[in-house]
């Protein structure tokens, strides 16, 4: 079964690769697994090409400077033509839960600045409404954080303490912390909930992508791959 997921997710990578990435784009490269497969079918794919890169976590720009890729840092008025990122869930609509990997707001930065945001999964992450299938993560000053546990805990919102392997408290690349949470219900309103969260006083960033996705590559346990558009409407 994990085998199966993993072979869908390389599976919708190099799709999109040899579909979407040209010699000379601008690119900003996700997180996790899926990111790293299309890290490595890029590379596989164009072995020679200086593409302009900016990574969205240390463990994406590591594995991308392993494999021969330039990684910058980002600059003042940066824009990208795209980027290609996995995710946690997929809504109807593209909506996204993202930050399985913790890495959720440099994404959704390099997301904001890329002109097209293509998103790869296997087909296990569509669902009907986010918070279907995983948490939604928060990152949150570490300061503020038994603060917002208390204040998320009374808004019914369940919040976890996101651990690292030692027990303590995991860091964001941004020297932050992770809240988990699991609403009692699917989540009606992705965009009201997100506005909601970063109203509170110490919350970052929320693993809520709101209308950012224009296009999302799904590989099936079968090996075909599909395509999803923004409108929900299948391509081709
Ligand atoms: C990283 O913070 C996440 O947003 C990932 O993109 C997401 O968790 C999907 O991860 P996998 O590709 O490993 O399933």
């Amino acid at each position: 079964m994990a085998e199966a997921s993993e072979r869908a997710k390389e599976l919708a990578a190099r799709h999109a690769v040899e579909r979407y990435v040209r010699p000379g784009l601008r690119l900003a490269l996700g997180t996790g697994t899926t990111a790293a497969h299309a890290v490595r079918a890029l590379r596989a794919r164009y072995p020679e090409e200086p593409f302009d890169c900016v990574a969205s976590s240390r463990a994406t720009e590591e594995l991308a400077r392993s494999l021969g890729l330039l990684v910058r840092e980002p600059r003042r008025g940066d824009r990208f033509d795209l980027m290609l990122d996995g995710a946690d869930e997929v809504a109807p609509n593209l909506d996204l839960t993202k930050g399985g990997g913790g890495a959720l707001l440099r994404e959704k930065l390099l997301a904001r600045l890329s002109r097209q945001l293509v998103i790869l999964v296997d087909a296990s992450k569509l669902v009907p409404a986010l918070g279907t299938r995983v948490p939604i993560p928060v990152e949150v000053v570490p300061f503020a954080r038994p603060i917002l546990e208390g204040e998320l805990h009374e808004a019914g919102l369940r919040p976890t303490l996101r651990l690292g392997r030692d027990g303590r408290p995991l860091l964001t690349d941004n020297g932050n912390e992770l809240l988990d949470l699991r609403p009692s219900s699917p989540v009606a309103s992705p965009e009201r909930l997100h506005g909601e969260l970063k109203a509170r006083t110490g919350v970052v960033e929320t693993g809520l992508f709101v209308g950012l996705a224009e296009r999302v590559v799904i590989g099936e346990p079968t090996g075909a791959v599909r395509e999803l558009l923004g409108t929900g409407r299948p391509v081709g």
